[in-house]
């Protein structure tokens, strides 16, 4: 990751103006809700993808990974919905929403290094968005990392760069958490009315532990399940005559489920407006110190993620029981689902025995080995250099 510079001078023959940064997230409780008005609370990983770049004169953009080891331009003037395809829309895409928003951008040489792992939930895509989107901000003079006003301007174009040029219609989330989490922080995010908190979040100092297991399932959310869920939660919230499923009281909510039209809708709904719920929860509890309550609260969710919502499988599923068998406080999916990681909150003594446990239960299914990593609160996107 250090040289990313260096790759950028070998590749495009100058140095790079500067090198930005931006991070993956696990998202600690609050799922499919921020598609829905509700709340989220993510954490960024430590893991992180690197954008070094220049600004050009004209309006092309040379993108080169070193992941996927190729070097690939795009004319700025042929980017929009649904082009291009592939892992450059997500960095023509920002660029393209840039635009839309008004903003005098050009074209860009970038260099992109990541160890976000790719495909696991973890959010590699909106880290790399981030990540070019924080280079555009400081080479064009957009100031959008200037405050958290700004940053939430910054994480609303690569929303939209995802949702229209790359086709996925995910919820922001995402974004928002690369542009906004604090480090040793999580992110109480209300996706209704934009509003943040930062909740601290320092499992070592009570001897606890994070552990992210990436199963290594596939995972895609452009490929319709996630779309036809976040349409069956609209529909719902239209049955019910309420824009959005947050405005849905939970003391009112039997009464609400029982006016819908069939049992998958009021599955849905009942997800979503218990989950809400069980963020409350979760930050007052970890306000509270009361990890043993954070832990119930994610077994919670994810029962009504894979009974309710279903959106788990049997990899988190696995991966979930595994942790728990072996002392977690509590285990659930991260992410949209459908593979992907799955997190458990453990004491830090029990993590070893949590790791074999789930790499055995794998095992015994035939699976591929799952990668588990422990994990703390990072940063935001930033300049690295
Ligand atoms: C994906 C999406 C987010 C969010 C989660 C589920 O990560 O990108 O917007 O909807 O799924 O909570």
């Amino acid at each position: 990751m250090t040289s990313v510079a260096a790759l950028h001078r070998d590749v495009f023959g100058a140095a790079a103006s500067g090198v930005w940064s931006a991070p993956g997230r696990v998202n600690l409780i609050g799922e499919h809700t921020d598609y829905n008005g509700g709340l989220v609370l993510p954490i960024a990983l430590p893991q992180r993808t690197c954008a070094a770049c220049s600004p050009r004169g004209d309006r092309v953009l040379r993108v080169h990974s070193a992941q996927v080891g190729e070097t690939v331009e795009v004319d700025l003037d042929t980017v929009g919905v649904g082009t291009p395809t592939g892992w450059t829309a997500y960095v023509a895409g920002v660029l393209w929403a840039l635009a839309e928003d008004g903003h005098a951008v050009r074209g860009m040489d970038v260099t992109i290094d990541s160890d976000v792992p790719f495909g696991a939930g973890l959010s590699s895509s909106a880290a790399l968005e981030c990540a070019v989107g924080a280079a555009a901000s400081d080479l064009f003079g957009l100031r959008l990392l200037f405050d958290d006003a700004s940053r939430a301007t910054l994480a609303a174009a690569c929303v939209r760069a995802e949702n229209e040029v790359a086709g996925a219609m995910t919820g922001g989330m995402d974004q928002s958490a690369a542009l906004l989490c604090r480090a040793d922080h999580a992110l109480l995010l209300d996706c209704r009315s934009g509003e943040t908190e930062h909740v601290p979040f320092d499992l070592a100092s009570t001897g606890h532990v994070l552990l992210v297991t990436d199963t290594r399932a596939e995972h895609e959310l452009n490929d319709g399940q996630y779309g036809e869920r976040r349409a069956s939660a609209e529909q719902a919230a239209a049955e019910l005559g309420v824009s959005s499923l947050r405005d849905v009281d939970p003391a009112g909510l039997d009464d609400a489920l029982a006016s819908l039209s069939d049992d998958v809708l009021r599955r849905r709904a009942r997800h979503v407006v218990t989950e809400i719920a069980r963020v409350r929860e979760a930050v007052a509890a970890l306000r509270a110190g009361d990890l043993d309550e954070v832990g119930r609260l994610f077994d919670a969710s994810h029962a009504s993620l894979r009974d309710d919502y279903e959106v788990s499988c049997d990899e988190l599923d696995v991966s979930v029981e595994a942790a728990r068998s072996a002392g977690a406080l509590g285990a659930r999916m991260t992410g949209g689902g459908f593979g992907g990681s799955s997190i458990a909150l453990l004491p830090a003594d029990a993590v070893d025995a949590a790791e074999a446990a789930v790499v055995a239960a794998f095992a015994e299914h035939g699976w591929d080995a799952p990668r588990c990593f422990p994990v703390t609160a990072g940063s935001a996107a930033h300049r690295e250099a």
